[in-house]
């Protein structure tokens, strides 16, 4: 199954157009959260709403299910997001996006914000091993977006 997902990620990756070249500013993890935003500014939370659905894109999802339109196009590999802005604080959210895998080495969840320096990870499809997924104005309105839902 994991192998399906990152060829599922990789395809989606080489379908979506060539992104500009970004780079990765520093960040500070504390405890399981990057309490500060990646630009220093609250993102847009209907930008984020839109992306989270961009399934060429965000991929969210892909492996999620939560509140958004096309519910029969969602997918079941992650938990569903309903209600994620009560459970998680903006900074939880921010770093789960960023990277999981410094939660949990073995998500099968991107790093969104993160460049793969080990050039052997295959899993990632080759234009986009040396810069990030989205950018950290996208990940600051998933963040905000994400923030909105709540029961
Ligand atoms: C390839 C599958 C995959 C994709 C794509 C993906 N995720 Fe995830 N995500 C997971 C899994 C699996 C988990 C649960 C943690 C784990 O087991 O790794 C998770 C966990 C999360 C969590 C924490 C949920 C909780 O209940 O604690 C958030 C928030 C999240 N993802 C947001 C996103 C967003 C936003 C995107 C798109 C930018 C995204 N994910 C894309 C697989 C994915």
């Amino acid at each position: 199954m994991k192998w399906l997902v990152w060829a599922l990620f990789a395809s989606a990756s080489v379908a979506s157009a060539t992104p500009p070249v970004q780079s990765v500013s520093p960040y500070a993890v504390v405890g399981d959260a990057i309490e500060k935003s990646l630009t220093g500014q609250a993102g847009d939370p209907s930008r984020g709403a839109e992306l989270i659905q961009q399934r060429h894109k965000s991929l969210c999802v892909l492996c999620h299910s939560g509140p958004f339109p096309d519910p029969h196009l969602q997918g079941t590999l992650a938990p569903d997001l309903t209600g994620i802005g009560e459970r998680l604080s903006a900074g939880q959210l921010r770093l789960r996006i960023v990277d999981m895998k410094r939660l949990k080495p073995d998500s099968i969840m991107p790093t969104y914000y993160g460049i793969v320096t080990n050039g052997k990870d295959t899993r990632i499809a080759e234009g986009w091993r040396d810069k990030p997924v989205l950018t950290a104005e996208e990940i600051e309105d998933l963040v905000a977006y994400l923030r909105t839902l709540r029961p």
